[in-house]
């Protein structure tokens, strides 16, 4: 099928939430390389929305999954499942986390997280202890509760009356954030990178002060990790760049590197709230997904990738803030690892988007002013050099 015919089927029957799509549909992926139906490679810089940490199409992830699919796809989990317990083993050995439950999105796992928190303390016999702090401009997902979770207006606003117990206060800001707590706090939830609204890291003081809050008031911290998580901030896990250990963490896009996978980790403490009957999932941790999370684990280890993010993002940032001195337009290039956000003085941030698109790079463009670069964790530094060049193409022109 052509392009053309694509767009035609995908306006006829598919719901439009998107919006006007960019004008290319992939059928190839090899590496960081994406090939669209019309033969032109393009150079993916935004890796299925941090999902392809292993790039497409990656020899370990396809042969465990191509093996898995001849053998057993799903028993669902009332029967025992190998792959399940083998992968939630591979997240406790290399995390904070004591145990482990799987679903099969981002906010599905936040979902869980938010009701393990409110369990946790409904049966310590402080069920009063029910409300969620959370950030504005934060992103959590797109249920219900989430949404409402998720502190901006504009993905609430037609979803009215909200999933109640949510609060939202400005990030780093210390003193709303003690305005906020109550008896009532049940948990903080937080991106230690805020990711949607811009490649926004949280600062180290405000997230001690954080840690410390939560500890002497008897509050969980619930990290939200599902793009921050697995390599994608130079670390597994973006609060090991802070030093802190939260209470629950959550895990989906890039833990089954472009299988559909959500996990929530936690505390053993807090892990026993969930008791048999408290939660569940048909799909979750399936025979499928879970060897997707174990071959993205040995792949990890195997070429260290985690390590290749902290390094290649640091490479990648030092070049682009080369570059910034070049191009004042360049307001700021910040970010972890292979998580990096450039910020322009001026709304150029859709112009470049699509120059870069024409040029055959694919990145994401947060509102007016602000590029978003999720690259999979295999990028080289040849790579990450030749997409400053194409930049530094784009900006010259502009
Ligand atoms: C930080 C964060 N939390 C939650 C989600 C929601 O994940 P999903 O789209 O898999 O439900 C996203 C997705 O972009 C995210 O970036």
């Amino acid at each position: 099928m052509n392009l053309q015919a694509v767009m035609q089927l995908d306006e006829q029957y598919y719901m439009n939430t998107f919006g006007k799509r960019t004008p290319v549909c992939f059928e190839k992926g090899e590496g960081i390389y994406l090939y669209d139906t019309e033969g032109n490679r393009y150079t993916d810089f935004m890796a299925g929305i941090a999902v392809c940490g292993l790039g497409h199409c990656h020899p370990t992830l396809s042969e465990a999954l191509h093996k898995q699919v001849d053998k057993l796809l799903h028993t669902s989990s009332l029967y025992y499942i190998e792959n399940q317990a083998k992968l939630a083993e591979a997240i406790v050995k290399h995390s904070v986390a004591d145990k482990v439950f799987f679903g099969n999105s981002g906010a599905e796992a936040n979902e869980g997280a938010i009701k393990l928190a409110k369990i946790y303390f409904y049966k310590k016999n402080q069920p009063e202890k029910n409300e969620v702090i959370t950030l504005t401009n934060s992103f959590h997902g797109r249920t219900l509760a989430c949404v409402a979770a998720t502190g901006q207006e504009k993905y609430q606003k037609p979803y009215k009356p909200l999933t109640p117990g949510f609060i939202h206060v400005p990030a780093n800001d210390m003193e709303a954030l003690l305005a906020a707590i109550s008896d009532k706090t049940a948990a903080i939830m937080l991106e230690l990178v805020q990711g949607e609204s811009g490649v926004r890291p949280l600062k180290q003081a405000y997230v001690d002060g954080i840690v410390k809050l939560c500890k002497e008031n008897n509050i969980l911290l619930i990290v939200d990790e599902i793009q921050t998580g697995m390599g994608r901030t130079g670390k597994l896990f973006c609060y090991e760049n802070y030093g802190i250990e939260p209470d629950i963490f959550t895990m989906a896009k890039a833990l089954g590197g472009g299988v559909p996978i959500g996990a929530i980790g936690a505390k053993a403490e807090v892990a026993a709230g969930f008791e048999p009957g408290d939660h569940g999932t048909t799909f979750g941790g399936n025979p499928l997904a879970t060897a997707a999370g174990l071959a993205v684990f040995k792949a990890y280890e195997e070429e260290k990738l985690v390590e290749n993010s902290a390094i290649v993002g640091a490479y990648l940032k030092e070049k682009l803030s080369a570059l910034q001195k070049a191009y004042p337009v360049m307001a700021e290039v910040r970010g972890l690892g292979l998580m990096i956000g450039i910020e322009f003085k001026e709304a150029v941030a859709k112009k470049v988007q699509g120059a870069l698109f024409s040029a055959k790079y694919l990145v994401g463009a947060v509102g007016d002013k602000i590029l978003r670069l999720v690259p999979a964790l295999i990028l080289t530094k040849e790579q990450a050099d030749d997409f400053v060049l194409a930049l530094e193409t784009v900006l010259k022109e502009l």
